[in-house]
C-alpha cells in the first residue's frame, strides 16, 4: 500500500504548479457570504467547486438553501462511490467555500481577490505563500483535499482511491451557517451513512509542528442598542442632564467582567465543567509560549491577560469568554460635533465551553442587561447566531488514523491541540446524526485570518495534501 501512496505523493509533487493555479482561480471569485451584493458570486464559487470535485470523478450536486428556496447560499454535496470491495469508513468531508469581507481594504498589499504567489520577504517568518481572501480560510485548505483526490483518482484510475466520501462544501460558515442545520435535519438519512466528519480549517501548533484538533469552542452573538432621547441632542444644552446613551452604554457593558476578568452574567459558568488534571497536563506538555505568541500579533508579554487561574492556552482553549466586537453610536466623522446621541449599539459575542448552551446564555445576557438598564433608558437586544461548542474523544480510531496519516505526511506526530476558534457544522452533526468530527487543519497563527492579507503558506498547502492522500490511504487499508 505504501508503494501506492508514493506514487501518489510524486504525481502531488509534480504537479503542485497546477494544483495552486487551480486554486488561485477559486480565489479569485469573491464569494463573500455575510454581503447580499455578492449573491451571483458566491454561487460561482460554488460552481467552481462542484466542477472541481466532479473532474475527479466524483458524483456531485450543487443544492440550493433556505426559505423561501434559494434565499440562502448553496451547498455543493458531492459523493465518491467506494470501491467494490471497500470495508473502511465513509468520511463526510465538510468545508467552507465562503470568505469574509475583506475591510480595511486599503490594508491589503495586494488586491484580495487578486492572488499573489510570492516569496517571504526579508524579517518576514515562513517561505512562499499564497496571499489573497481565503487563502487559508478556507479554501486553500479544502484545496489540500480536492487534489489528493484527484492525486488517487490519476494514479489508481479510482474514484477517491476507491474510499466512499460525502463532500459537503457550505457557503455561509462565515455568517453563522444559519440555512445549515435544516439541510442537515432535511438529508439525516443520508449523512447519518457517514461514521465520521473530516473538517480542515484550523491551524497547526506552529510552522513543522502539524497537529489535530480536538474541540474547538461553541459561540453566541448577539447585538444590543441602547435608546434614550428620541432624537439627537445638542451636548452643551443636554449634556450632563439626561442619559447619554454612549456613556450609559459604556458603563454597562465595562461591568461584564469583575476583577479576576470573570464574565459576571449570574450562571453564565453553570454548564462549565472544570478542566481535569489529566488534559491541563497534556497542553502544559505543549510548551506553549505566550510570549511569542503574543509577539506574532505585535504584544510584548505584558498582554498576557485574562481570567485568573489559568494560562494562556486553557483560557484560549477551555475557559468561556465574552468579547465586544463593535461599538458605535453619535458622531465619527471628520472633526468635532458636539452631540448626544438618541442611541448606542453593541455587538457582543461570547466563546463557549463544555455543556453551555448558547440560547441560554443569549438569554441570560438579556435579563443581565435588563437587569442594569440605565435610568431613562430602553434596550432593543437581538440574537444574531451562535452554535455549541464540540470535543472529539481522543482515542476515536478516526483520530488515530489521521494521526497515523499525518505522521506518514510529514514525518512528525501531530500534536492534539484545541481550538478558540467555532465551527458550527461540527456540533450539529453531533447533536443530530451522532457524528464525531475531526479538525486536521494545517493553518499558522500568523496566517491572518479574517484580517487584511490573509494567506496560505505553500509549505502548509504541500503537507495538507500529503495528509489527505495519506488518510485516504489508512482509509483504504491495503
Ligand atoms: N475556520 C474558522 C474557525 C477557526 C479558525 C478555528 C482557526 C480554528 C482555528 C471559521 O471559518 C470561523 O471563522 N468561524 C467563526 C464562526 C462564526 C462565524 C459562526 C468564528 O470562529 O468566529
Ligand atoms: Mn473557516
Ligand atoms: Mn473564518
Amino acid at each position: 500500500m505504501a508503494k501506492t501512496l508514493d506514487g501518489v505523493y510524486s504525481w502531488l509533487a509534480q504537479h503542485e504548479q497546477d494544483g495552486v493555479a487551480r486554486l488561485v482561480d477559486w480565489l479569485k471569485i469573491p464569494s463573500i457570504s455575510t454581503d447580499p451584493a455578492y449573491k451571483d458570486r458566491v454561487q460561482n464559487a460554488a460552481e467552481w467547486a462542484a466542477a472541481d470535485l466532479k473532474s475527479s470523478g466524483l458524483s456531485v450536486q450543487v443544492l440550493p438553501t433556505g426559505t423561501p428556496v434559494g434565499s440562502g447560499h448553496p451547498i455543493v454535496l458531492a459523493e465518491s462511490p467506494g470501491g467494490k470491495d471497500y470495508r473502511g469508513s465513509h468520511v463526510l468531508f465538510y468545508g467552507h467555500y465562503d470568505v469574509q469581507p475583506v475591510d480595511p481594504v486599503d490594508l491589503w498589499e495586494s488586491p484580495p481577490f487578486e492572488p499573489v504567489v510570492r516569496d517571504a520577504r526579508k524579517g518576514e517568518p515562513g517561505g512562499r505563500r499564497i496571499v489573497a481572501r481565503g487563502a487559508v480560510d478556507d479554501k486553500g485548505q479544502v484545496a489540500t483535499f480536492l487534489e489528493a483526490l484527484r492525486a488517487w483518482k490519476e494514479v489508481t484510475g479510482e474514484v477517491a482511491g476507491g474510499v466512499k466520501f460525502t463532500v459537503l462544501l457550505e457557503g455561509e460558515e462565515e455568517s453563522g451557517s444559519v440555512n445549515l442545520e435544516p439541510f442537515v435535519k432535511a438529508h439525516a438519512a443520508d449523512l447519518k451513512k457517514c461514521d465520521v466528519c473530516l473538517i480542515s480549517d484550523t491551524g497547526m501548533l506552529g510552522r513543522g509542528k502539524p497537529a489535530i484538533t480536538y474541540g474547538v469552542r461553541g459561540l453566541a452573538y448577539t447585538q444590543i442598542t441602547l435608546h434614550a432621547a428620541d432624537q439627537d441632542l445638542h451636548s452643551g444644552l443636554w449634556g450632563g442632564r439626561c442619559p447619554n446613551p454612549i456613556n450609559e452604554l459604556s458603563k454597562v457593558l465595562a461591568q461584564l467582567w469583575d476583577k479576576k476578568r470573570r464574565v459576571t452574567i449570574p450562571g453564565f459558568y453553570d454548564d462549565v465543567l472544570p478542566l481535569s488534571k489529566a488534559e491541563r497536563a497534556e497542553w502544559k506538555k505543549l510548551k506553549v509560549s505566550a510570549a511569542s505568541q503574543l509577539k506574532t500579533i505585535g504584544l510584548g508579554k505584558a498582554a498576557d491577560i485574562g481570567e485568573d487561574g489559568y494560562d494562556t492556552v486553557e483560557r484560549g482553549w477551555g475557559r468561556p469568554t465574552a468579547e465586544i466586537n463593535g461599538i458605535w453610536g453619535g458622531y465619527t466623522g471628520q472633526g468635532a460635533k458636539t452631540v448626544i446621541p438618541a442611541h448606542a449599539s453593541a455587538k457582543v459575542s461570547f466563546r463557549l465551553v463544555a455543556n453551555q448552551d448558547p440560547a441560554k446564555v443569549t438569554k441570560a445576557f438579556f435579563k443581565w442587561c435588563k437587569d442594569h438598564t440605565p435610568p431613562g433608558c430602553r434596550w432593543e437586544l437581538s440574537d444574531h447566531h451562535g452554535g455549541f461548542g464540540v470535543t472529539c474523544p481522543v482515542e476515536s480510531p478516526h483520530l488515530q488514523a489521521a494521526s497515523r496519516a499525518i505522521k506518514r505526511a510529514g514525518g512528525k506526530a501531530p500534536a492534539l491541540i484545541k481550538s478558540g476558534g467555532s465551527i458550527p457544522v461540527a456540533s450539529m452533526l453531533k447533536s443530530r446524526l451522532g457524528i464525531d468530527t475531526i479538525f486536521m487543519g494545517f493553518g499558522l497563527d500568523d496566517d491572518r485570518v479574517h484580517s487584511p492579507n490573509e494567506k496560505f503558506e505553500l509549505d502548509c498547502y504541500r503537507l495538507g495534501a500529503r495528509c489527505h492522500a495519506a488518510f485516504i490511504d489508512e482509509l483504504r487499508g491495503r
